[in-house]
């Protein structure tokens, strides 16, 4: 079995910019909301190759990704000089300096089991500043692929051995936040065209403030 870093190289250095170079549509959507709280610093967690990193410091934007894959990392110094990344696991993140305005994360938190889910939500915590900004999106239970897989926990398939999908509800996601206080959440469509057929997945994102 691949670890997640043999697994992401070898589909960056498969596929090289898989999802293209537009940033997801969530992330104009997170911009309007940074830029409504005057955020400065964002922190981008499994930042891929730099398709969001690059409208966030395109933007004006002081932005910082984090990505485990080398190959993502040495594609996102090309493709997004602008932002810094470091080379890593969003489990683990202090060896990341500093501390973020806000973080914005796509489709990232889906990809762990729930003790690995809960560790990232608390590492986010702890490298955001008093009252920082969250905006996740994840897989929901209205994705086309909800089901598929061995279910290895509650709403968590494998496709592939090794390699968890969960699905979020809304009182599910609602509930993996419940340090921050919630501010918005909603369903996103998010079109693709990778893999040979152009396809949109059933997102969720979550907008929430660090608490107190
Ligand atoms: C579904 S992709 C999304 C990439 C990027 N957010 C985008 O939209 O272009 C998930 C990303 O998370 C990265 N990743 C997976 N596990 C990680 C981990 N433990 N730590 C840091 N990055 C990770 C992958 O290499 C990949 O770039």
């Amino acid at each position: 079995m691949y670890s997640d870093k043999e697994f992401w190289d070898k589909r960056f250095d498969d596929e090289g910019k898989v999802w293209g170079e537009i940033p997801s549509k969530s992330a104009h959507h997170a911009m309007e909301l940074f830029r409504k709280h005057a955020v400065k610093s964002i922190l981008i967690p499994g930042s891929g190759y730099g398709r969001n990193t690059r409208l966030f410091s395109a933007s004006g934007f002081d932005v910082t990704g984090i990505e485990i894959s080398t190959t993502a990392c040495e594609l996102a110094k090309q493709f997004d000089p602008a932002s810094k990344v470091y080379e890593g696991s969003v489990l683990e993140m202090s060896f990341v300096p500093g501390t973020f305005d806000a973080i914005y994360c796509f489709n990232t938190l889906h990809l762990f089991c729930e003790n690995d889910r809960r560790q990232f939500l608390q590492e986010c915590l702890g490298k955001l500043v008093e009252a920082g900004l969250a905006f996740f999106t994840a897989f929901s239970e209205e994705e086309p692929s909800f089901g598929q897989g061995r279910e290895v926990e509650s709403n968590t398939y494998e496709s592939r051995p090794g390699r968890p999908t969960h699905y979020f509800t809304e009182d599910d996601l609602r509930e993996h936040f419940r340090d921050f206080e919630i501010i918005e959440t909603g369903i996103v469509h998010e079109p693709e065209d990778h893999g040979g057929q152009p396809h949109t997945h059933i997102l969720r994102y979550i907008f929430a403030e660090k608490a107190a």
